[in-house]
């Protein structure tokens, strides 16, 4: 079992050890120095053998090129040099020429590429080093200063430590750009970079200077465009900055683990981490990722929505622009406007959680209301929305490439003529009626239909779904083993449960039984034969990560016993099903309560829970995923932590860990682990710390789905704080029963863990000392990040930040153990 878990969990740890292996065994140089030449077939290696410079032929090509390989992989090209100039025969040589070039020369000494520096800057004793993170770099030998390097010449991979960029004043831009095809690496028609429209950036593939997708505006923190940002499996995986010069950098944060992000010929920018276990890439995103995505798919005016049947529909208030076009599914002449608009009287549609169109104005501001009165007194002005980070964004000539996201994204308000408005509430009218209508009659087909489904039963005595239920699911099973791609899990150690037996249990798995949904799948209320209940979880089949955070579940919860965590009675497998079961929790969870008559302090509870997974138990565990609805309630309202499909388990004295494929939710999620994947106890002390000041607020920290809310639950209790009456940060209801002091030490308590620097945060006993009263001095919070004028968490900085060096990479590859 040890062994499974090592492999399951640590897999990122091996990748390090490779790497630090391999570093005695590099007998070859990673050098050339003056007077060297290395011809086609030789080599360079990097000092850990991570990356090679080599000639290299694409597959059906007989063409030599020079280029960068990842070593594991060699078909994996990350650069190359005479992209647009192939070598016809492997006469070719590399080397460094009188004027303190990089050359590729062919079998006649002519320079087919070149570093091209100009002769002024000539180095006296020029040196070429392959480096571990990838980047070929042109060295002053004497000075140390780089004259010249592959990573500020990408071709169609970005690699960790490399950056994108555009100078707002220039309009420059360091750019990915795509091979022709698979056997051409010349440049190809599509090119992808950060682009900076009215000072918001975004990232934009061009198909031929037209616009192949974008991902929508950055806030400071995530990419509107991006769904995936919004949920709760967020990717932490960038980072955006800008100088004071008017520049602004697209990176991805340094991590432990290899990966890429490519732009293919055919324009799709997807990024991929390497599987050390597996030996293979593993793609973690693609984009565009549906037809949605791709630029103005539904033309001006329209709105794309992937559920849908027919993806484009108009904005409401307009019509296809061309019916017939429209009808074949040409939908990129867009839509018009149905009625003109008459300025001083129009009136705002909302459309809620979208990807909000192109060629947005910022306009900082504090509050909704003030994007509504500027855009209304601006007759050119014809639709806006509210982001907390970036205040006000307005619409004037169209609306393009909007998309309808369907439960998470930003709020569009659109300008409609007042006619429109009117033809509304009658259509509102007519379709309450018709609801009310349609309702009666399906209530009464229904009734008919249960009678004659009761009738039935009761002649045969027999439940024919069960029947159905029974024969998939006859034998039971004596497979306990649970695999998939490279784990394999015994879950013999849990009590069995049969799928049969559980079905009867949840009534078929009734939408009327459900409870809620966890990381894997839905939750259903059960009551077994002898009347106990249970909360049942069902693995969906369509849930990508699901197999593993089942079966990551199955492993952290098994071993764990607290009252403060919820309770695994049992598992089933059977054929397709994969079913875990929790003792029932009557209370529901912490987030139902909140809003509701919940009004008692339980953060005693869960951070006992939490003190048990981070020091008491057997195993060292990160939850990752701590927020109001996984800490559930049982009968006398104790707090029972749930859901540890994320979580991860630490060995011996790792202290913490990073990883490429960030999972939690936003609002919940401390800021390096969110933007940088690093994780450790003091990210768990973050999420706690926002439960906290959530518990005594009253309320959710709903920071993104809430237009209401500008500075964040966060920003609020420093303000709160800061002002020194901490009360009226707190629901009445609750300041009646606890003393004034108790809440406001609370709120201090609160702040001290969502310090930005994870440092800065106290332990977990600390806090419980600090909670309890044991610790009566508590110190002064430091100004957490997101209060401060709700502008973005990122420092404005230079870019070295952004520009990682060879000894930060390395740093953070050793951290990671
Ligand atoms: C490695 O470089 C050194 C000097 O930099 C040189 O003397 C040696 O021959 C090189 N070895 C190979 C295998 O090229
Ligand atoms: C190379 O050619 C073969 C045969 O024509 C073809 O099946 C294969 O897809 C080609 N490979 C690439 C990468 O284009
Ligand atoms: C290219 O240059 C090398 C060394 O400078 C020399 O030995 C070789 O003969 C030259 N080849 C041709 C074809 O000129
Ligand atoms: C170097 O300069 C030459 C001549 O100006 C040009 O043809 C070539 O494309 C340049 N090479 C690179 C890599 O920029
Ligand atoms: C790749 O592009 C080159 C040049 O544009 C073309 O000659 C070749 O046929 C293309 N190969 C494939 C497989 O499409
Ligand atoms: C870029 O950063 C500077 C601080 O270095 C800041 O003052 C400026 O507002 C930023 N520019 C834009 C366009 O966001
Ligand atoms: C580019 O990537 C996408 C998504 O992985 C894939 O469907 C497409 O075939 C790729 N195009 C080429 C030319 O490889
Ligand atoms: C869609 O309609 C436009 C204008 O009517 C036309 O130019 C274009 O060719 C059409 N596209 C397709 C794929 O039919
Ligand atoms: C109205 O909006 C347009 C476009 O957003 C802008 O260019 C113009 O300056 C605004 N006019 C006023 C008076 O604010």
């Amino acid at each position: 079992m040890s062994q499974i878990i090592t492999q399951f969990f640590v897999h990122t740890s091996i990748l390090v050890l490779i790497l630090q292996s391999t570093v005695c065994l590099s007998l070859q140089n990673d050098t050339i120095s003056v007077g060297v030449v290395i011809r086609d077939p030789e080599t360079i290696t990097s000092a850990k053998q991570n990356y090679i410079l080599r000639f290299f032929s694409p597959p059906n090509t007989t063409n030599r090129y020079v280029g960068i390989s990842f070593s594991l992989s060699e078909e994996t090209v990350i650069w190359v040099a005479n992209r647009d100039t192939p070598l016809t025969d492997s006469s070719g040589a590399i080397t460094l020429s009188q004027d303190g070039n990089l050359v590729v020369l062919d079998g006649t000494n002519q320079t087919i590429w070149s570093t091209n520096l100009t002769t002024s800057q000539s180095p006296i004793n020029p040196v070429v080093q392959i480096l571990d993170t990838g980047n070929l770099v042109l060295r002053e030998e004497d000075s140390g200063d780089t004259l010249w390097e592959s990573f500020s010449h990408p071709t169609d991979v970005l690699m960790q430590g490399m950056v994108l960029s555009q100078n707002v004043k220039t309009g420059k831009q360091v750019l990915l750009t795509a091979w022709k095809n698979a056997t051409d690496p010349a440049i190809g028609s599509f090119r992808g970079g950060i682009e900076v429209m009215n000072g918001i950036p975004q990232l934009v593939t061009r198909n031929e200077g037209r616009p192949h997708w974008r991902s929508g505006q950055w806030n400071g923190l995530i990419f509107f465009g991006l769904k995936i940002m919004f949920g709760s499996f967020l990717e932490g995986f960038l980072q955006v900055k800008n100088d004071s010069v008017g520049n602004f950098f697209y990176s991805t944060p340094p991590m432990n683990v290899f990966f890429t992000v490519t732009l293919n010929s055919s324009g799709t920018t997807t990024r991929k981490v390497w599987d050390g276990v597996a030996k293979r890439w593993n793609v973690l995103e693609s984009y565009p990722e549906n037809e949605c995505d791709v630029y103005g798919k539904c033309g001006p005016f329209g709105i794309c929505n992937v559920l849908q049947s027919t993806i484009c529909s108009c904005l409401r208030g307009f019509e296809p622009a061309n019916e017939e076009e429209w009808g074949r599914g040409n939908w990129t002449n867009g839509c018009r406007r149905k009625s003109r608009l008459g300025c001083g009287d129009d009136g705002f549609e909302r459309v809620r959680y979208m990807k909000v169109p192109d060629f947005a104005q910022p306009f900082p501001s504090r509050v909704l209301d003030e994007c509504r009165t500027r855009c209304m007194g601006n007759c050119s002005c014809i639709a806006y929305a509210y982001d907390g980070n970036i205040g006000c964004m307005f619409w004037s000539d169209t609306l393009i490439d909007t998309q309808d996201f369907g439960d998470v994204g930003v709020d569009l308000y659109v300008r409609l003529s007042a006619s429109e408005f009117d033809s509304q509430k009658e259509r509102k009218l007519y379709i309450i009626i018709g609801v009310v209508v349609g309702f009666v009659c399906v209530s009464i087909m229904m009734f008919i239909a249960w009678w004659l489904i009761v009738k039935r039963k009761g002649s045969k005595a027999q439940d024919s779904i069960i029947l159905e239920a029974g024969q998939m699911f006859t034998t039971d099973s004596t497979a306990i083993i649970l695999k998939n791609e490279s784990n394999e899990i015994n879950i013999g150690e849990l009590p069995k449960f049969t799928f049969k037996m559980l079905a009867k249990a949840t009534n078929q798995f009734r939408v009327t039984n459900l409870l809620g949904r966890g990381g894997f799948g839905p939750v259903y209320k059960g009551v077994l034969a002898n009347g106990k209940e249970i909360a049942v979880k069902r693995l969906s089949t369509d849930s990508g990560q699901g197999m593993q955070e089942f079966m990551n579940e199955v492993i952290v919860i098994s071993k764990l016993q607290h009252r403060n965590l919820v309770k695994l009675l049992g598992g089933c497998v059977e054929k397709e099903e994969k079913i875990l079961i929790y003792e029932y929790m009557p209370n529901k969870s912490l987030e139902a309560c909140l809003f509701g008559q919940f009004n008692n302090l339980h953060t005693h509870g869960i951070g006992r829970g939490i003190l048990y997974l981070h020091r008491d138990s057997r195993l060292r565990i990160i939850h990752r995923d701590l927020k109001p609805s996984n800490v559930l309630l049982d009968q006398d309202w104790n707090p029972k932590i749930s859901d540890f499909g994320m979580a991860r388990i630490f060995g011996g004295n790792e202290e913490h860990g990073s990883t490429a494929r960030v999972v939690g939710t936003y609002g919940y999620m401390a800021p390096e682990y969110g933007m940088e994947g690093r994780f450790s106890e003091k990210s768990d002390v973050y999420s706690f710390g926002v439960l906290i000041l959530e518990i005594i607020k009253g309320k959710k920290n709903t920071h993104y789905f809430n237009d209401e809310l500008s500075l964040g639950l966060i920003g609020c209790a420093w303000k709160m704080w800061n002002e020194s009456n901490g009360l009226s940060f707190v629901e009445e209801s609750i300041a009646s029963r606890e003393t004034e002091e108790e809440m406001v030490r609370c709120i201090q308590i609160g702040l001290l863990c969502v310090e930005e620097s994870p440092n800065d945060r106290p332990l977990i006993q600390t806090v419980l000392s600090m909670l309890s009263g044991e610790i009566v001095k508590l110190p002064v919070p430091k100004q957490p990040v997101f209060a401060e004028n709700g502008s973005n968490s990122a420092p404005n900085g230079s870019t070295q930040q952004y520009v990682f060096s060879n000894n930060e990479l390395t740093l953070s590859v050793l951290d990671g153990r």
